[in-house]
């Protein structure tokens, strides 16, 4: 695997390549959900690109990207075995030149959900997401629909810019007792991280979003939003201020 601290080393790098280029946006910590993202894009593309970065302009809250888990070894150690072919890890400065000057600002999708209680936080997602497009020139770039919010706002972005790229959105990857995977999960005590399962289940077995919240509520979770929308339950938690985000179609409810 080719590892590029440098942006223009990559440039220089992507100018020459020939043949499709699949590419996974990551914030590293990863986990068997990026895992699958990569694995989509090795066999969909002749070379993968995957990038570490944590982008602190899509954070509202100080501490919370202080405590944002880092493993950087531990991260191309992880890409180098699946069998990535690239891995491009930028610094603040390369990145933004103009100190974040310049963003991307989205008028509708961006205020609701999240965006509600995470001020900004998508101006910083779009905004990285259309620089790294740039900078890489993916055929496919993969999402995860975990945040389907932010698969919708980068879908739209894309189209609405002509960005050459084709967004590629993959379903939700759970542990075993259903928890959906993320980052964030590493951040959980292990009694929380029990506690942390019955986020999915309360979405999936309740009637409507009202009784998904109580019984959430009942569980000690903190709620931010249940809500039913583009066919799917979204919600978003917090547990010992650790925020949890799912979805599910509304299609596997009982
Ligand atoms: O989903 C994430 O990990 C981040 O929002 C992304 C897309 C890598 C942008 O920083």
């Amino acid at each position: 695997m080719n590892k590029f601290d440098s942006l223009s080393d990559w440039q220089n790098f992507r100018s020459r390549l020939k043949g499709s280029l699949g590419f996974v946006p990551t914030m590293g910590a990863l986990h068997d959900g990026h895992l699958s993202l990569i694995k989509q894009s090795l066999s969909d593309n002749k070379y993968t690109l995957a990038s570490i970065y944590i982008n602190p302009t899509q954070f509202n809250d100080t501490n919370d990207l202080k405590n944002y888990p880092q493993q950087m070894d531990k991260d191309i150690k992880i890409l180098q075995e699946i069998g990535c072919d690239f891995v491009l890890t930028p610094t603040y400065e390369q990145i933004y030149p103009d100190n974040f000057n310049y963003k991307v600002s989205e008028q509708n999708l961006s205020k609701l959900f999240c965006g509600r209680s995470r001020p900004g936080h998508f101006d910083g997602v779009l905004t990285i997401v259309l620089k790294l497009l740039n900078i890489v020139q993916p055929t496919k770039v993969y999402f995860g629909k975990k945040d389907f919010q932010q698969y919708l706002l980068v879908k739209n972005m894309v189209e609405a810019f002509f960005i050459p790229t084709q967004v590629i959105g993959c379903e939700n990857i759970r542990e075993t007792d259903g928890l959906a995977m993320s980052s964030r999960n590493f951040k959980l005590c292990p009694e929380k991280r029990k506690t942390a399962s019955l986020f999915y289940k309360i979405l999936k077995d309740s009637k409507n979003p009202e009784e998904a919240i109580a019984q959430l509520k009942k569980e000690n979770f903190k709620v931010d939003y249940v809500e039913d929308c583009w066919g799917r339950r979204l919600g978003a938690v917090y547990l010992d201020n650790v925020r949890l985000i799912d979805n599910i179609k509304l299609g596997e409810l009982i």
